[in-house]
């Protein structure tokens, strides 16, 4: 990391407060037009609600492998919900399910992993589909989508504390931007000081973590939970000076030095995405053989201040048919950063405390 300070060394978990970017190459034109909101969440939500007025949506249908905050926002609009088969490694299905008239489909590009599927087999005059490309919401399949309505958190990909966009690939009509409200302003706010403390903290100036972490946990907590909301002022400038050719380019570069260190290991496996032109996973994900060694693994992570996601963890009462083969990985897998925050000398850090682990 630029502002590294040794001692206080660490990886992963939120962004913190990074505005050092060539600002020249920075380009915008991805938000224009289109729908700027808080979160990814009310997206979602948005869009949901649009659909169900204009369109007459009663059923959404939702991969089985997915975040579960998402799907309890899905709830919250009160729309039907059905699964359909998707996992990291077996791929989804969307062709086989029984659509109805009112069905809309969401297709998440999971972990940015995937090529655009084919819908041609669809009735697409019945149903409609919506994508999810929080992952990596600059792919080819993103900007090339075919599909009624797309949408990405961006907090995720870039450092701002809120943020995500919805557009309409076929030019549906859009639904109002809505305002940005005062409770999620000040989550975003708690965020944004979070991640502002968090740079000062890396810096190696007077800062506790537990102070940075306070902000940030609790920011975190109340981001997607009210009332739809615009995205924060503060954040929309910031998008239009964040260069994404550099963040594409160093998250992919940073993800090819790991991998080449740790490729041949037993322990676990690296999942791969699949062969597409242009895109840029959302992180290296490993896959361990049991989830004994993945909480060994873990703990060694945390203890060596890396900070791992797991993605995600499964909550069984959202999908009481959740395939095995759902829950096998989500007991196994970890998700370590590597994205524009890291230098290829953090990636090589990883590396060498995950072989130091191995041969212990
Ligand atoms: C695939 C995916 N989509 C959407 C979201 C929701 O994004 P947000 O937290 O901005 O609501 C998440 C959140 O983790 C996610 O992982």
């Amino acid at each position: 990391m630029n502002i590294l300070n040794s001692e206080r060394w660490e990886s992963g978990s939120d962004f913190h407060w990074y505005n050092d970017f060539d600002k020249e190459n920075a380009t915008n034109s991805f938000y224009n037009n289109n729908i700027l909101l808080g979160t990814g969440r009310y997206a979602l939500r948005l869009i949901i609600e649009w659909g169900r007025i204009k369109y007459n949506w009663r059923r959404i249908w939702i991969p089985s492998y997915f975040c579960p905050d998402v799907i309890e926002s899905v709830l919250l609009t009160g729309i039907d919900t059905e699964f359909y088969y998707d996992d990291p490694i077996y791929g989804c299905n969307i062709y086989e399910a029984k659509y109805i008239n009112g069905d809309v489909i969401l297709v998440n590009n999971l972990f940015g992993y995937r090529s655009q599927p084919n819908y041609d087999s669809l009735p697409r005059s019945n149903i409609q589909i919506i994508e999810d490309h929080s992952h990596d919401p600059w792919s080819d399949w993103s900007i090339n989508s075919s599909a009624d309505w797309c949408f990405a958190s961006l907090r995720k990909s870039i450092p701002v504390s809120d943020g995500a966009i919805l557009w309409s690939p076929v030019r549906h009509q859009l639904p109002p931007q809505p305002q940005t409200i005062t409770n999620h302003y000040q989550a975003s706010l708690e965020k944004y000081v979070g991640m502002l403390l968090k740079a000062i903290y890396l810096q190696g100036d007077p800062v506790e973590k537990e102070y940075y972490r306070g902000f940030l946990t609790r920011g975190e907590k109340q981001l997607g939970i009210s009332k739809i909301s615009g995205i924060t002022n503060f954040s929309r400038q910031q998008l239009f000076k964040i260069p994404i050719d550099f963040i594409r380019q160093r998250k992919n570069q940073n993800r090819d030095i790991l991998i080449a260190k740790i490729n041949n290991l037993k322990t676990f496996q690296i999942l791969q995405p699949d062969q597409t032109p242009n895109c840029c996973p959302f992180s290296v994900i490993l896959y361990f053989n049991t989830t004994r060694i993945r909480k060994i693994f873990f703990d060694s992570f945390v203890g060596n201040k890396i900070y791992p996601a797991i993605l995600w963890p499964v909550k069984e009462e959202l999908n009481n048919n959740l395939p095995a083969s759902n829950i096998n990985f989500s007991e196994k897998m970890l998700s370590l950063h590597c994205d524009f925050r890291y230098s290829s000398e953090d990636m090589n850090r990883i590396a060498e405390i995950i072989i130091k682990e191995l041969n212990k």
